[in-house]
């Protein structure tokens, strides 16, 4: 284990505290302090680090595994002696229905969760757009379909309902100096009729990585960081594959497929059989999207990529028509409790 991957793991194991109680909290404590845990078994392995990364590693386990045990003691999950019971156990016990977190938002938190431990912050941008930050600055050509009244819901000439969470890459390099790492999660809007697959009022999750010429953003760190969020949102040995593809502020432009993580890529209903499904679009910003916003293509690289967050949460769980995901039906909604 390096020191990054101890990094890594000592995040993911306070956002694990931070929102735990109870029985949950209990079980992290035996999951990373406990005589068995986690923490333990590192520091037992400490003999296999080369000797010159000891002090350094050791340091910063000593200081995860503190750090656990002040998150699990601030929640009131400490390691505690027993209490002496002498109240009638018997009892029906206080019962309190607590409201469950949607499904949509559950992708959006835990997807901010898994990029913010690849350095990505949040960034928001207004659902009322301008043309130029949902069209033009995008390398939208001027006649595009996408534009027509048919399409896109309009307001007069230059107002509009985002049609994707795009226009966010524009405010953001607009506003910021390279290097940025972004996601931008929210919702947008088309003239869609509704059916089992399609709604005018959706989600969407953009992220954007631009940085300097002297650390050259490539299409190989784009698919090795898709392959990261496909592994921690769909589980182990669920893998990425890109197909070509096009997009206008995208050049090259790729679909992202993630392997079936029903069937684990041998072809079932799920995936329609071909072990892939659908989940993204992306890319290496174009060139001329870095001209509209004032950067030199000369000087920078990016990556962009977009989600739909029905899709993540419909394959994740097993939801098989959008319209649920819209309609508060308590009988549906608990199930995720
Ligand atoms: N905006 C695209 C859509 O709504 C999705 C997308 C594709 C976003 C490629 C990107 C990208 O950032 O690079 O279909």
């Amino acid at each position: 284990m390096t020191l990054s991957e101890l990094e890594i793991g000592k995040a993911k194991s306070l956002e694990e505290i931070a929102v735990a109680e109870g029985a949950t909290l209990e079980a992290l404590r035996v999951k990373y302090v406990g005589r068995n845990g986690l923490i333990p078994a590192i520091i037992k392995g400490m003999k296999d680090v080369p000797k010159d990364e000891r002090p350094a590693f050791g340091k910063a386990v000593q200081a995860w595994k503190a750090e656990v045990e002040a998150a699990l003691e601030a929640r009131g999950g400490g390691s505690q002696p027993e209490a002496q019971v002498d109240a009638d156990l018997t009892l029906p016990s206080n019962w309190r229905k607590l409201g469950v977190e949607h499904p949509l938002s559950r992708v959006i938190k835990e997807s901010a969760q898994i990029f913010s431990r690849l350095g990505f912050t949040v960034a928001d941008g207004p659902e009322l757009e301008n043309k130029f930050n949902n069209f033009t600055a995008l390398n939208t050509p001027p006649h595009h379909p996408s534009m027509d009244r048919s399409d896109t819901f309009w307001f007069g000439e230059d107002c509009l309902l985002r049609t994707q969470t795009s226009p966010v890459q524009i405010r953001t390099m607009m506003a910021n100096k390279p290097p940025i790492r972004v996601i931008c999660p929210g919702r947008t809007y088309r003239r869609d009729t509704t059916d089992a697959t399609h709604s005018a009022n959706f989600h969407q999750i953009e992220g954007l990585y631009v940085d300097t010429k002297e650390k050259p953003v490539s299409l190989a760190d784009l698919k090795s960081i898709l392959a990261y969020f496909a592994k921690e949102m769909m589980g182990d040995g669920v893998t990425v594959r890109f197909r070509p593809h096009f997009f206008p502020f995208t050049e090259p432009s790729v679909e992202v497929d993630f392997s079936c993580h029903v069937c684990k890529g041998k072809g079932c209903n799920v995936c329609k059989q071909s072990g892939w499904i659908e989940v993204a679009g992306a890319g290496m910003v174009d060139p001329r999207v870095f001209k509209f916003v004032d950067y030199n293509p000369e000087e920078v690289y990016g990556y962009a990529f977009g989600f739909g967050v029905e899709r993540i949460a419909m394959i994740k769980y097993g939801i098989p028509d959008i319209r649920w995901l819209y309609e508060n039906d308590l009988r549906f909604l608990n199930q995720l409790g």
